[in-house]
């Protein structure tokens, strides 16, 4: 039989046990729209890395959601994110494949099992894959586990996908995965610098850019703005998404407000055509509210 998202569900339900009620909840009240996302993932992963796979998944959304709480309870007594200096994360995170690789499953797995995540994910595929023109090129900064490059790909025959992660490591997933997806045709995945090195001259043109939970990890998310602003085509569109008050070891840039992001992306010379922002939980008289936004970019003519 083939995999699907069931192997998933039911690692949790064996492997992270004290996530696994609220992880199915939502994957049952959205079946059709993360089963789009786990269905292929599943077989992917099966064909990649095996059966074993899945629970090597739930064990590194378990632990995921672990390090999650932990961070918050710290940030509502501090008052303020407490990242590592970036050499540290770059070593202790980004570089470093027995971090990495379960930080990617866990990555992934929330679009299906956050509530906040999922919203993301209706308006990745609703708003943004499927409104891109014919033949279109896109572009994935930070691609991570490279999933949604494989989406894209899955959903639309017709785009062809770069992505880049500064991560060797999650390049490495991203490629496994890719290899036996059916897509290596069309996508390619690679180790970069979203605004590092010679990204800043980078003056390719994409008519969609994904930039999804990128711009918390970075010192100032400005250079980021200015590069999508530069690289998406004048008919062309950006998914965008970022973290809110939401810690964690390589969170380094805090937004408190939507209205942060948005901003910055209008400075940049776009605006938005779609957003949403959601809370994963309720935490009255929490001082933080950890939530995460999601929006459709597209670049403002000027003349
Ligand atoms: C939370 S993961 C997001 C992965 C994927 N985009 C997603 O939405 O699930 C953050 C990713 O950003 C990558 N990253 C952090 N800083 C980066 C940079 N300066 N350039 C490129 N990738 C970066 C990390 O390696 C990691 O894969």
């Amino acid at each position: 039989m083939t995999a699907d998202a069931e192997e998933f569900v039911s690692a949790l339900q064996r492997r992270a046990k004290i996530f696994a009620p609220s992880a199915t909840a939502t994957f049952e009240a959205n079946q059709e729209l993360c089963s789009w996302l786990l269905d292929p993932l599943a077989r992917w992963t099966e064909a990649a890395y095996g059966e074993q796979a899945f629970d090597e998944a739930a064990l590194g959304y378990a632990k995921y959601c672990l390090g999650v709480a932990q961070a918050q309870q710290i940030y509502e007594r501090t008052g303020k994110y407490t990242p590592e200096a970036m050499p540290e994360i770059v070593s202790g995170v980004y570089e470093d494949e027995g971090t990495m690789v379960p930080y990617m499953w866990a990555a992934i797995l929330i679009y299906a099992f956050w509530p906040s995540m999922v919203e993301h994910l209706a308006l990745f595929r609703d708003q943004f894959l499927r409104s891109l023109p014919h033949n279109a090129t896109v572009l994935e900064m930070a691609s991570g586990h490279g999933v949604l490059s494989l989406l894209a790909a899955q959903e639309r025959p017709d785009v062809r996908v770069e992505g880049f992660d500064i991560s060797p490591p999650a390049v490495a997933v991203s490629n496994r995965l890719l290899s036996v997806s059916g897509h290596a045709a069309r996508v390619k995945f690679s180790v970069r610098d979203a605004i590092g090195g010679d990204a800043i001259r980078t003056s390719a043109k994409f008519d969609g850019i994904i930039s999804a939970m990128l711009a918390e990890h970075l010192t100032t998310p400005l250079p980021l703005f200015a590069a999508l602003a530069r690289q998406v085509s004048d008919k062309g569109s950006i998914f965008f998404s970022t973290a809110l008050e939401s810690p964690q070891r390589d969170h380094v840039y805090e937004f408190h407000r939507e209205s942060e992001p948005l901003q910055m992306a209008e400075e940049a010379g776009m605006r938005a055509i779609r957003m949403i922002s959601g809370a994963s939980t309720a935490r009255t008289g929490a001082r933080f509210l950890p939530r995460a936004t999601a929006m459709i970019l597209q670049p403002v003519r000027t003349a």
